[in-house]
This record gives structure tokens, sequence and C-alpha cells, in this order.
């Protein structure tokens, strides 16, 4: 029972949670090989996820916030390299365009983010500017037809197979003492000239996530390739990074969840010292903790999204819930490899996958300092 789910977000839940099931004997060759298969990205567009947040007169599902949030929980516990790229897709990137496009815009782009052809990219981080963000030297001048940005993006989820990247760059001047503003929000197409993707990131996990950095080197896009308005684009990625720690906060659930169901399974039918490795306190104490902190962390993401479902503030809410659920997830992982003991270090078990995946929510879409500043800076404005 949960007070924050209907029945037709749970329903959309356990069909997600079906499908993504069958996935499971794929995983291992895709993580290898780095690669989000293809046709599992054309399945997704022709379910329905990759468009579930978009409205449904801009031909998307219309789906809540909470809806999104399960879905995002079932994906990341069957294949958390999944539901990062589908986060990013469907969460910042089409979320920024729905919030920020004209209807030409949205007529545009929102439907690549959901033809299953891709998945959308979200460009904000440099070499140079990570936490702060708004230091960023990606530079954005007008030209005869349109816009020339010059600079390089960092770490960019999805790149490789992205129609289309929001790219954050300044127009004019860094001013040191607000260094957001200026920033503007592009809408860029990958295959325009003089954008090149940089090779894949090697990673701890989340390996079939492409991670790969952007350089933009007098790439050429037309007036309304700028989403919302000149010198407004930090607010975008603001608002679009909150609505995105929702999503990270339902993948540390998801990949928590299915490490603790693991260990659990596992515990019943390993047997030590004459009975099965369950019986013995100290594990079910661990246990017994660790549910308790997913069940507190998924109800953290799903107060977010429902307070974001009723048009109420939840900055805050989806930092705390971000940042609660992703330590929560490093610890219920690194409990389930203890349950499994020295098989829990090998790779034929999935409790290794989901530690090194689980590694990257506390860091990536705002570290857990970032959620700190947020949420105290909240709490304490003056
Ligand atoms: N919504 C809307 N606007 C917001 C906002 C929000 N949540 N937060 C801030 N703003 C606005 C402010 O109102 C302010 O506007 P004005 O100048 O008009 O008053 C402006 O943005 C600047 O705000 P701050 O002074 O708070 O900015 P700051 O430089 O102090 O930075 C920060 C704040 C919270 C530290 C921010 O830099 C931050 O979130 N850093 C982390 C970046 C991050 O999360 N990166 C993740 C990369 S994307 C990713 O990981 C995706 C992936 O691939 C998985």
């Amino acid at each position: 029972m949960n007070p924050f789910i209907g029945e037709t977000e749970r329903d959309l839940a356990s069909a997600v949670a079906e499908w993504s099931g069958t996935l499971i004997p794929r995983i291992p060759a895709a993580e290898k090989e780095g690669t989000l298969p293809r046709d599992v990205i054309a399945e997704l567009g022709r379910l329905g996820v990759l468009g579930m947040t978009i409205p449904e007169a801009d031909g998307g599902l219309g789906a809540s916030a909470v809806a999104f949030a399960l879905v995002l929980e079932e994906l990341s516990a069957a294949w958390p390299s999944l539901a990062v790229g589908v986060a990013v897709n469907s969460g910042i990137v089409a979320g920024s365009v729905v919030r920020n496009g004209s209807a030409e815009q949205r007529r545009r782009w929102l439907p690549k983010l959901m033809d299953g052809n891709g998945l959308g990219a979200f460009a904000l981080t440099e070499p140079t500017s990570g936490s702060d963000a708004a230091s960023l030297r990606t530079t954005a001048r007008v030209t005869e037809g349109g816009w020339r940005i010059d600079g390089s993006k960092q770490f960019i989820t999805n790149a490789r197979y992205a129609p289309f990247a929001i790219v954050l760059a300044r127009v004019g001047e860094l001013d040191p003492e607000r260094t957001s503003a200026g920033i503007t929000a592009f809408v860029v197409p990958l295959d325009t000239p003089g954008v090149s993707i940089g090779r894949p990131e090697r990673k701890l996990g989340l390996r079939a996530s492409d991670t790969s950095a952007l350089v933009l080197e007098d790439a050429r896009v037309a007036h309304d390739a700028v989403l919302g308005e000149v010198g407004k684009g930090f607010a975008i990625a603001m608002s679009g990074l909150d609505g995105g720690r929702i999503g990270i906060a339902a993948q540390s659930v998801g990949i928590a969840r299915r490490s603790l169901e693991l260990a659990r399974a596992y515990a019943k039918e390993r047997r030590q010292f004459g009975r099965p490795i369950a019986d013995f306190e100290g594990l079910r104490f661990s246990i017994a903790k660790a549910e308790s902190d997913l069940a507190a962390a998924r109800l953290l993401a799903l107060r977010a999204a429902w307070l974001r479902d009723r048009g109420r503030p939840f900055t805050r809410e989806a930092a705390m819930a971000k940042l609660f659920a992703s330590e929560m997830a490093q610890r219920a992982t690194h409990a389930a490899v203890q349950i499994f003991g020295g098989n829990g270090y090998m790779r034929d078990y999935a409790v290794e996958r989901y530690a090194r995946d689980g590694r990257a929510t506390t860091i990536y879409e705002g570290t857990s300092e970032i959620q700190r500043i947020v949420i105290a800076r909240s709490l304490l404005a003056a």
C-alpha cells in the first residue's frame, strides 16, 4: 500500500515491470558491449514509455510524475543503464521542451523523443564546470542566419543515441557577480555540421548507458533553436534538474529494491553452519534496516512527484528524495554484496553490477553535496 499511488499508476508500472523482466537475459552482453540495443529503445517508443511524460495534446501519454517515478523504479530494478537513458530523455529533455518550447518547437522536437529512434541528451556539464554549473564556458553568438555555438560538453548521457541535445551556452560576456546571467538553452540537432561526439567514457558502472563528450566548433543553428528566452537558460536547466532528481531518486529505489530482493532470496537458500544464513540475526537486522530505508526513500521520491503533479513547489523535496535515496542505494547495494559473500564480488551475480551501477546516483544530476546546498538554502532563506 502506498498513499501516493493510484490504480492507473500501479497498472502502468506493472506493465513496464513485466516487459523489463524479459530483458534480463540480454543485459550481461549489452553491458559488456557498452551499448543499449536499438530494438530495446524502439520497443520503449512503441510501448509509449518514452512519451509518457509528454502531454496527450503533444502526442504523448500525459502520465503523472508519480507514474513516471514508478516506471523508472521498475526499469532500474531490471536494468539501471536503460533507466538512466529513459530518465534523461523523458525527464529533463522532454520536460524542458514541454515547459519552454514554442508550439512549433514542441511539434518539431517532441516526436523525436518518443519515436524510439533515439534518446535525447541534455548538455550542461563541461570539463571545468560540474557542480558549479553556472560557470560554463560554451558560447553562443548571433550570426546572420541564427547562432554560432562553440564549446565542449562532458559526460553527456545518450550523446551517441541522441537526435538532438539541449545545449546550455552563454550569450554575452561572463558576469563574475552573476555567473548564471546570459546562459541560454538551445536545441541542437546532433547532425549539425561542427558538432562531434567524443569517445564513450569508460565507467565503473552503467556501462551500457552512453556517456560521451560533445564538441561544438562553429556549430550553426537557426534563430528558432533558442528554447525559452535568451539569457533564461539557467533557470530552465535548474528546473529541469528538479524533475530529473525525482527520476534519480526513483532509479536509486529500483536499484536498491532489486539488490535486496536478490539478497533475501539468496539468504534463504544459502546454508552455512547447518542452516540458512537468513537465520543469523546479524544478517536479519541488516535486511530489516535496509528495507526500512528503502521504503522511506520511495515515499520521499513519490512525495516530490506528487507535489509536482499538483503544481506545487518541489525543489527541496526533490533534492531531499535524491539525497536520501541515492545514499540509501549505496548502503543497500553494499549490504547485498556482503550477504552474497564471495559470490557477491563475482560478475556472475547481478548484485555486483547493481553495486557498481548504483554508485553513480550520488553523483549525477547533482552530487549529494549539491543536494544539501539546495535543501539548506531553501530551509534557511532569509
Ligand atoms: N528552478 C528555477 N530557477 C532556479 C532554480 C530552480 N530550481 N535554482 C536556481 N534558479 C535560478 C535562481 O533563481 C537564479 O535566478 P536569478 O539570477 O534570476 O535570480 C539563478 O538560477 C541562479 O541561481 P543560484 O544563485 O542558486 O545559482 P548557483 O550558481 O549558486 O548554483 C546550484 C546553484 C544549485 C549549485 C547549481 O549550480 C546546481 O544545481 N549544480 C549542480 C549541477 C548539476 O546538477 N549537474 C548535473 C548535470 S546533468 C546530469 O547529470 C544528467 C545526466 O546525464 C544523468
